[in-house]
């Protein structure tokens, strides 16, 4: 899918969906709690992209049923939400959501801990969180897009963790997934020149153990093919002039 470049009036649109998505994350993180279901913090989430009169860009997406994607401990992403799947203390569960505000998306996850978890654990999700951090510093007009990924790649293995091939980051705007798609790993080429007016969902999906991953039954879920804990950070940003400007957060 093509690579587009936003207006500043879509600009605008974009920067108020990630606005209204990092309040959803907000509100789901407030409410994650032990004894609740993944389709209980699925139906929270759901409640506040809608309260903001936003669609919950993920429902129905290829026939995803659901509106967030609750994935526990070794679930990488795609986790779909289950009455059954009670959250116990001492998980690790990431939240990715997606919402799309007159036309305009923003997509963004977070891997967030049940009360206490080990230490190792919270290493896993503050390094994932760190490896965005790593890749945006490389998000700059006339950089290439695979500084980024290299970058990312880099911050992981001086833990000598994984790095899901599988899956990867993407462009966005009036499409949840456009041009270009941004591995969070190595790659041979330079990538295509970041250019003002882009606007990327960047997504590390980071394994404390190896960085092979398998399908479920249910053909969306997607875990560590050892068992291993996995953690998502994703937020969606705008290539400007000068710094990027983070989009799915506030202030
Ligand atoms: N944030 C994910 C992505 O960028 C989730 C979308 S998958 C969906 O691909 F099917 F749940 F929408
Ligand atoms: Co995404």
């Amino acid at each position: 899918m093509a690579v587009t470049i936003k207006s500043a009036r879509e600009i605008e649109l974009m920067r108020k969906a990630g606005k209204i998505l990092a309040v959803v994350h907000e509100e789901m993180e407030k409410a994650l709690r032990p004894g609740m279901s993944t389709m209980d913090i699925n139906r929270i989430g759901e409640e506040v992209i809608r309260s903001y009169g936003c669609i919950p860009s993920f429902l129905d997406y290829q026939g995803y049923p659901a509106s967030i994607c609750v994935s526990v401990n070794d679930e990488v992403v795609h986790g779909i939400p289950d009455k059954h799947h009670i959250i116990k203390e001492g998980d690790i569960v990431s939240l990715d959501a997606g919402v799309i505000y007159h036309g305009y998306q923003s997509d963004a996850a977070r891997t967030l801990a049940v009360g206490e978890i080990s230490r190792e654990a919270r290493q896993l999700i503050e390094v994932t969180r760190q490896c965005f951090f790593e890749g945006i510093r490389y998000a700059k007009a006339g950089n290439h897009l695979h500084q980024i990924s290299a970058a990312i790649h880099e911050y992981a293995e001086r833990y000598h963790y994984g790095v899901v091939r599988e899956l990867v980051g993407h462009g966005i705007g009036t499409n949840l997934h456009e041009g270009p798609q941004i591995p969070n790993f190595r790659q041979k080429t330079k990538g295509i020149r970041l250019v003002p007016g882009m606007t990327l969902a960047i997504e590390p999906m980071i394994n404390m153990g190896g960085c092979e991953v398998r399908w479920l039954d249910d053909e969306w879920t997607v875990v560590t093919q050892d068992g291993s804990l996995s953690a998502h950070y994703e937020n969606t940003i705008l290539i400007t002039d000068g710094e990027p400007e983070i989009l799915s957060i506030r202030n």
